[in-house]
């Protein structure tokens, strides 16, 4: 059954051809484009802004998975929708009033995704999970593609689709950071719906083929 969806980090892009690769992930069996948001204050890295997200959007024709590692999001929530984001997430870390947050996401008409970092316990969003569609969890300190997968985001992802169940909600389960063929199948096994990958993607010598066989493999 074809069901994981794949979102390619165009991070890893080559961003000297990036109408190329966006057009790559178009023309492949990839279901989102996932877009990095850093703003070097909540992760140690600055990646691109508003006009890069632009240039993207342009050319783009899958929705626009939008992965916000700034702080006070709330400040470009209106921005991004205006961008064409069709999934908008925020860190669980750097928002005060998170449940505000998510509503203004949602007023927005976008979906509204809480991602937690590898120390965030998932119990952290038992008063959230109803009111929310997507949570990206973090198998990699969010700042830099390329990094390796921690082992223990399948204990955390079980967790969470736990929680999830006990809560009769309805949420995805994004992972995001070191994912490869090598790992994919053990994820979706553990409760994944959605794989994020950057460098194994776009470093690969057939980026078009790595996403089906992660696909592939995925729901193998
Ligand atoms: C890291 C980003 C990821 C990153 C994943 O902070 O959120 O989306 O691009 O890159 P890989 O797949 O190379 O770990
Ligand atoms: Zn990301």
């Amino acid at each position: 059954m074809q069901k994981t969806k794949i979102a390619p980090s165009l991070l890893a892009a080559d961003f000297g051809n990036l109408q190329r690769d966006v057009e790559m992930v178009n023309n492949s069996d990839a279901d989102w484009h996932h877009i990095d948001v850093m703003d070097g204050v909540f992760v140690p890295n600055i990646s691109y802004g508003m006009p890069v997200i632009k240039a993207i959007q342009k050319h783009a024709s899958k929705p626009l998975d939008v992965h916000l590692m700034i702080i006070d999001p709330d400040r470009y929530i209106d921005t991004f929708a205006k961008l064409g984001a069709t999934i908008l997430t925020v860190h669980y870390e750097a928002c005060t009033h998170l449940h505000r947050t998510i509503q203004a996401i949602k007023a927005k008409r976008m979906k509204a995704g809480v991602s937690l970092n590898p120390h965030t316990n998932i119990n952290l969003l038992e008063d959230i999970i109803g009111d929310i569609d997507l949570v990206l969890l973090m198998s990699v300190n969010p700042g830099f593609g390329g990094q390796s997968f921690i082992e223990n985001t399948y204990e955390k992802i079980k967790a969470l689709k736990n929680l999830i169940q006990r809560k009769n909600a309805s949420v995805l389960i994004e992972i995001d950071g070191g994912v490869t063929t090598e790992n994919a199948k053990q994820l979706v096994d553990a409760g994944a719906d959605v794989l994020v990958a950057g460098s194994f993607v776009f470093k690969s010598e057939n980026p078009v083929q790595t996403i089906s066989e992660l696909k592939s493999v995925a729901d193998g």
